[in-house]
């Protein structure tokens, strides 16, 4: 059976750590889209043409603990504004997304523009505030030499950028569950998650 739950939001809203635990609670594949756009602006980074970084992207590139520090996110959400950039991107999320056994896809554009046909639609957000004070206590989690007024400034500035861009801007799917996450525990987000997914698949089966 290919049932597919798109997972979209801001930055650092928590989309992350709900992705990981529905995958896990539903037993489907998990794939953080946005690992692409870091990987792809890593490569910018060290010199090259973000399109041809785009075109060979290759699953050793996906390293996740050299893709989460602040440089490499704002230089994905630049790449993640050139259209040939995701275009290159989009053939493996949509298979990924149609796989057997049921896919979790979390990114900006999963219910909008990649699996517009997704059977499970999620918008996941929360005050720019708290999402900055959660990633400036995971960046410095992980030794990252940050500060506060930084790390809100990075999220304020991601988002404008993700929302006003042209190609496949932030917005929720028409028909997305919002979850707003600024006064929730993790847990509760999780069960808010699972119960909008649960009716989604009680729905699919009717
Ligand atoms: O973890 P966080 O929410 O901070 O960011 P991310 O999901 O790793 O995404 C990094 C950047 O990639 C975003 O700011 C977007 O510009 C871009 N992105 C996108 O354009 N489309 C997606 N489906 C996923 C990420």
């Amino acid at each position: 059976m290919a049932f597919t739950i798109a997972i979209d939001g801001p930055a650092a809203a928590g989309k992350g750590t709900i992705s990981r635990a529905v995958a896990a609670h539903y037993g489907f594949a998990h794939l953080d889209t946005g690992l692409l756009y870091r990987a792809v602006g890593a490569r910018m980074l060290d010199g090259m043409d973000p399109v041809e970084a785009a075109e060979t992207l290759r699953a050793e590139d996906l390293d996740e603990t050299t893709l989460r520090t602040p440089d490499v996110a704002q230089a994905a959400s630049k790449v993640a504004a050139i259209g040939a950039v995701r275009a290159a991107l989009v053939d493996f999320q949509r298979a990924f997304a149609r796989r057997a056994g049921g896919a979790v896809l979390d990114g900006r554009d999963i219910g909008t523009v990649i699996c517009p046909e997704a059977e499970a639609k999620l918008f996941v957000t929360a005050s720019a505030e708290v999402r900055a004070e959660r990633r400036f206590r995971e960046l410095t989690g992980n030794g990252v030499d940050t500060d506060f007024a930084a790390v809100l400034a990075d999220v304020k500035e991601r988002d404008a950028r993700d929302m006003g861009r042209a190609d496949a801007p932030l917005r929720p799917a028409e028909d997305a569950v919002e979850i707003d996450t600024s006064d929730m525990a993790i847990d509760a987000a999780v069960a808010a998650a699972i119960a909008a997914v649960d009716a989604a698949l009680e729905e699919s089966q009717t």
